[in-house]
């Protein structure tokens, strides 16, 4: 079935459904009241009636009560969500068995695509089935068969042939999931592919009235692409010919692990007012909602490419809470790093029992230089479909209509800034921009768009513009901005792109990339790891445009997109096929074989570098660029459990997260988590930590492990024992780890270095980032 926009709006018409508003609630906003964990021995009736006691106890009466919440949850996390004045929020937070208290707020958690929409095509680098390692990895996995993953995200187009269910086996017994009906989606969208699909939208309504159907469904329908090329780059079929618009990354499609099954959760919607390049929002109690049933449905693997653009505490984090919640029963929660990159502090989704993604390119590139008139050659990169041309070409900062743009704002093709008379028939050089950029072009009637680019670097971000259109890479923009000032008649050729494969150097870090350090706990390191998120080709919802603007009418089945919202599933596809071929590893355990197999070094043999060319760190890659097929036999992992978790939160807070789990008097460090990372922070204060680490064998029965210590410039590591010996599988070996500063140790940046254990045939490799401050 094919669907367009205007069958949406014919559906709109015919189907108005009936909205139950909070009417006393008007001027009250949602909060979350968590209350940790049921115990399985209520009914869903007397969990709803103590959550409605709660409101009751602040609203008065029972029926107030009744109209002003808005979830119950009651699968497994207990909590609900309801409309609240301050101070009614503050009075249940004092009450007991409460957890925390805290606002869905609508403009926190959004979806991590960028300034661009990516699509995944894993047949690359280590990924490649052709490569003996890459099938052998993916036969023994089943493709992935058995294992279900849970993807929280914008919804999925189900007509894409990514998704059909041909030849796939009866849906696991496990399953209890099920596939919810709404507008423009029924059971029969649902397969052996698609095992479930439901959608969150009543947190969505309390913050801005009922949707509005012209523009996003009530159903598990994408109308917004981001889903669908997320939940196709995990488990999408392989479907042959596949290419983005114009034939850009044209080949055979394929999601990581091709057989998986997938569930879906739809939680991100579109921003009332705003069209979709522009916004979307996946509120808090919404997220929770999907979680919870996620977790009782029995997914194993839960992907998120969504979160905050600022880190906020695990105990007001309905990501984090979720996370929690599965990672108790061994789900693998992977989320997306964030897009706030290349600034510092800035990824989110940082709790350690979830494994965070930053995104790094891969080793192709969509060439389109720029030939101006001087006969100069300067370096491009698009995705746009055109045809070689010659324009008068004019600097944005000079056709301005005066007025609209400020000393900080000028060149930049804003809305409505323009002179359609200087702008009618020439190619327009906007010193930065994205498509909204080209669509201001587009309006004042210039032809074809030159983009500058100021810190991507390389790392140049396609997407499929209206008109002719390029952009340039960082070091070429000052050039460009000189000849166009310095020349009377300014022209420029642009030549369509050519697709270059086995670029190098790849991976890099792109810009977009959110970075540590970890601003909610500067002693766990995040990200964790990065994985290909820079235009990357996927499956598209047929009822988004591809550039998700109202003046694009073209349809696409596959779309070339970015974010670390398109690294995110790639990991969740490793996760699920480390599932398969080890069911009895820990979430713990997956994400350990993941992060210490990870490569620090690019196709030249050199240290990962950012999309500048400037070395990266940990703060960018965390344990490095995954190498999935290495994850499946990583010798030890680093195991962790629940109650590690809530030893490790006791820090954060006196009062934990579990009723049942009492603080010690004597709380270890964060640091002291067994994670196979390693973050410590403020040693100028304590000038000297010791934290423990403990191994599990899960490679050779009697082995051998020695240590490689690459110590962080200006400290001094003392690791004991340097030898771990093994004469079982599943034994678990501890060491000690000494951090000290050193005199020279720099007073303002970070240190990293890196610890290994080698029994010669596997690299058990952490990072270690050190800081005074
Ligand atoms: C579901 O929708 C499809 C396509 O719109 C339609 O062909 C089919 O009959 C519907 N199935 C059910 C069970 O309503
Ligand atoms: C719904 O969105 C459409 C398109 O953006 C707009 O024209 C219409 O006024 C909106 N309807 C409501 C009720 O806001
Ligand atoms: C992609 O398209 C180009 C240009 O038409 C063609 O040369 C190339 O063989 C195609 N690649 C694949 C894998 O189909
Ligand atoms: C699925 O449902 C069955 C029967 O209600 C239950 O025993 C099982 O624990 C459920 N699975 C999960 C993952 O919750
Ligand atoms: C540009 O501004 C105009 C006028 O305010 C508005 O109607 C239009 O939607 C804006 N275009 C975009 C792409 O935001
Ligand atoms: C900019 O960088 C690219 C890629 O490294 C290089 O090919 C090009 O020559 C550089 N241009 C200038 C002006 O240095
Ligand atoms: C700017 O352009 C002028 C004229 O083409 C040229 O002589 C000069 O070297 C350029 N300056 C820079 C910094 O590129």
């Amino acid at each position: 079935m094919k669907m367009n926009n205007y069958s949406f709006v014919v559906f709109s018409i015919f189907l108005v459904l009936l909205h139950v508003s909070c009417i006393s609630c008007a001027e009250r906003q949602v909060y979350i009241v968590y209350l940790g964990e049921h115990s399985g021995t209520k009914t869903f009736q007397e969990i709803e009636d103590i959550h409605h006691s709660y409101l009751q106890s602040v609203k008065g009466s029972k029926e107030e009560a009744k109209k002003c919440i808005i979830y119950s949850y009651k699968n497994v996390i207990n909590g609900f969500s309801a409309l609240l004045y301050p101070e009614e929020a503050e009075m249940i937070a004092d009450m007991d068995g409460v957890i925390s208290v805290f606002r869905s707020h609508p403009r926190n958690n959004r979806l991590h695509t960028t300034r661009s929409w990516d699509f995944i095509n894993l047949l690359e680098a280590d990924w490649d089935p052709t490569q003996v390692n890459g099938e052998g990895f993916l036969t023994s996995a089943g493709y992935g068969k058995d294992v279900i993953v849970g993807v929280l995200d914008s919804g999925v187009w189900p007509e894409s042939a990514s998704f059909s269910d041909e030849g796939m086996d009866p849906v696991p017994a496990s399953w209890n999931g099920t596939c919810v009906e709404g507008v423009a989606f029924n059971s029969s969208h649902c397969n052996r592919k698609l095992i479930g699909a439901r959608y969150y939208l009543k947190g969505y309504e309390a913050n801005f009235g009922p949707i509005n159907q012209t523009n996003d469904l009530p159903s598990p329908r994408d109308i917004y692409g981001h889903g669908t090329h997320t939940s196709s780059t995990i488990g999408g079929r392989r479907v042959d010919n596949a290419a983005a618009v114009g034939g850009f990354g044209n080949g055979t499609a394929s999601g990581g692990a091709p057989l998986v099954r997938l569930a879906i959760y739809k939680v991100c919607w579109l921003v009332p007012g705003q069209i979709p390049a522009e916004g979307n929002t996946c509120l808090d109690d919404d997220v929770l909602a999907a979680f919870d049933d996620a977790i009782a449905d029995g997914v194993q693997v839960i992907s998120a490419s969504l979160g905050k653009s600022v880190a906020v505490p695990y105990y007001e984090d309905g990501v984090a809470i979720g996370a929690l919640h599965a990672a108790k029963r061994d789900i693998v929660v992977v989320c997306s790093a964030g897009n706030s990159g290349p600034s510092t502090s800035t990824v989110t989704n940082v709790a350690p029992w979830i494994l965070t993604v930053g995104a790094s390119s891969i080793d192709r590139v969509f060439s389109s230089p720029l030939v101006i008139g001087n006969g100069m050659v300067l370096e491009g990169q698009s995705v746009t479909p055109f045809q070689k041309g010659t324009y008068p070409l004019v600097y944005a900062g000079d056709v301005e209509i005066p007025g609209t743009t400020t000393d900080t704002s000028t060149g930049l093709c804003g809305n409505g800034t323009l002179s359609p008379s200087l702008v009618k028939g020439r190619a327009v050089f906007c010193w930065r921009g994205d498509t909204l950029a080209t669509l201001e072009v587009q309006r004042a009637g210039g032809v074809a768009t030159v983009l500058g680019n100021s810190f991507d670097g390389i790392g140049v971000i396609g997407r499929p513009y209206l008109i002719p259109g390029t952009v340039i890479l960082s070091n070429e923009t000052a050039g460009l901005l000189n000849y166009t000032e310095s020349q009377l008649n300014p022209s420029a050729t642009l030549i369509p792109a050519r697709t270059l494969i086995g670029t190098a150097p790849a991976p890099f870090v792109a810009s977009f990339s959110s970075r540590g350090p970890n601003l909610i706990e500067p002693n766990i390191l995040k990200p964790d790891i990065t994985a290909p998120g820079l235009n990357i080709l996927a499956a598209w919802s047929e009822a988004a445009s591809p550039l998700n603007v109202p003046s694009d009418n073209r349809v696409a089945k596959f779309q070339i997109d970015s974010g670390t919202s398109m690294s995110c599933p790639h990991v969740s596809a490793a996760a699920a096929l480390l599932k398969a071929i080890h069911p009895d590893w820990s979430s713990a355990a997956i994400r350990s074989a993941l992060m210490t197999t990870a490569k620090v070094t690019n196709n030249l043999g050199n240290e990962i570098t950012d999309s500048l060319g400037d070395p990266a760190s940990p703060f960018d890659y965390g344990s490095g660029h995954i190498q999935p097929s290495k994850a499946v036999d990583p010798g030890l992992v680093y195991d962790a459990s629940y109650t590690d978790y809530l030893l490790f939160l006791c820090n954060n807070r006196s009062n934990t997260f579990d009723r049942d789990f009492t603080c010690p008097q004597d709380v270890p460090s964060p640091s002291n988590l067994n994670y196979p990372s390693l973050a410590i922070s403020n040693l100028i204060n304590i000038g000297s930590l010791s934290v423990t680490r403990s191994v599990t064998n899960v490679g050779t029965q009697n082995s051998s492990y020695s240590l490689i210590l690459n110590t962080p410039p200006g400290y001094v590591i003392e690791i004991s024992p340097q030898t771990l010996n093994f004469s079982s599988l599943g034994e678990k070996q501890s060491f000690s780890i000494t951090v000290t500063a050193g005199t020279n140790a720099s007073e303002f940046a970070y240190a990293y270095g890196s610890y290994s254990w080698s029994d010669g045939i596997h690299l058990v490799t952490s990072p270690i980032m050190l800081s005074l401050a």
